[in-house]
């Protein structure tokens, strides 16, 4: 008992990264994932993202966690039938119950196995509740640099999902305004 209690009070106390967050999911694109035109259906990459991206929001609050939004995805190459696909996520900044996640998507070179980044994507999860009410997840420290912008520009990402879900009045945008007016 005593060395549960003590388990769960150094979890407690732990800092929490970016990197101990981490998902990475390798598929290959079978037929029944592609279109007409023998490339992969987005629809079924936004799945892998999803499901990747709940692992990383699970990995930090250890919670029941949902959607909230899905924000930045395009597909600027196609990834083929037959292609390896290697996605990578990780919460780049928590708030007060959401967590924004990125998840980076690469594609196997077929002669030098180099992972080439094609995609990536950010999506917003909440910690919930049994009865789904959102609940507050713990705090994170970005270590490298692109985990340190990726955190430093997290809140401009999340006013500006807020404001196109109808959830916040423009003016009270502070962080998105400041990048307008910097
Ligand atoms: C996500 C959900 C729990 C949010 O509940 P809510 O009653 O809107 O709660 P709140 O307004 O207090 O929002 C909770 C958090 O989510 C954030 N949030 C809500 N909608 C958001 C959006 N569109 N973009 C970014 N963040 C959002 C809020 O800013 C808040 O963050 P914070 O606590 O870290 O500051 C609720 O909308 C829900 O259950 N949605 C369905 C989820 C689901 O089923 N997803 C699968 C898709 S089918």
């Amino acid at each position: 008992m005593f060395g549960v209690i003590f388990a769960q009070n150094s979890e407690m106390v732990k800092t929490r990264t970016p990197e101990s967050t981490l998902a990475i999911n390798t598929e290959i694109v079978l037929p029944n994932d592609t279109n007409t035109l023998g490339n992969l259906m987005g629809g079924k990459l936004l799945h892998w993202m999803d499901v990747i991206a709940a692992i990383s929001a699970h990995r930090l609050c250890k919670r029941v966690c949902v959607t909230a939004s899905v924000n930045n995805v395009t597909f600027p190459k196609p990834i083929k039938l037959g292609d390896i696909v290697t996605l990578r996520s990780k919460v780049s900044r928590s708030f007060s119950s959401s967590m924004e996640i990125y998840i980076d998507v690469y594609v196997e070179d077929r002669s030098t196995s180099e992972q080439l980044k094609v995609n990536e994507a950010i999506y917003t999860f909440v910690a919930v509740d049994q009865l789904g009410n959102p609940i507050s997840v713990p705090a994170i420290e970005p270590v490298t640099e692109e985990e340190k912008a990726r955190f430093d520009g997290a809140l401009r990402r999340k006013q500006l999902s807020l404001i196109l879900a109808g959830k916040m009045k423009p003016s009270d945008a502070t962080e998105l305004k400041a990048l307008f007016e910097g």
